[in-house]
């Protein structure tokens, strides 16, 4: 699991679809997956919750995108995306990780 993570993360990176550096994104990625993020969400598919894609492009024209997510993120959510399922909230991630998931979620695009 984590080496798919990882060599998936290398071949985005080699194919020059992301600008982060390779090691950068799959540390982000490890840091996403060890807050349980991914038991409902995934980079391209709706499970639970929305797609980080779908997410990221949402917010995209929002100036206050990383402000708005870290704030979701921390005291859940509920309603914005038409599932009867809320995400719960996150209290025990500090303001600086929050801000760090906000950025990486906003970066997730297609
Ligand atoms: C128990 C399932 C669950 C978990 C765990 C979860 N989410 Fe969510 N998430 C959801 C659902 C459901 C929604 C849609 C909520 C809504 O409709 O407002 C959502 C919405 C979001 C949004 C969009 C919020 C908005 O304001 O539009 C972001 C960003 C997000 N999640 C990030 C995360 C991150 C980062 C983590 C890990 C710290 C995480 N989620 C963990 C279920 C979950």
């Amino acid at each position: 699991m984590k080496l798919n993570i990882l060599s998936c993360a290398f071949v985005l990176a080699a194919s020059g679809m992301s600008g982060v550096h390779a090691e950068d994104t799959a540390a982000m990625t490890d840091f996403v997956r060890g807050n349980g993020c991914f038991s409902c969400h995934s980079a391209t598919e709706k499970i639970v919750g929305p797609s980080f894609q779908s997410i990221s492009s949402k917010y995209a024209a929002d100036k206050d995108a990383v402000p708005t997510l870290a704030q979701s993120i921390k005291n859940g959510s509920t309603g914005k995306w038409g599932s009867r399922v809320a995400m719960p909230p996150h209290q025990n991630i500090s303001n600086e990780d929050l801000t760090k998931l906000a950025k990486w979620v906003l970066s997730q695009k297609p």
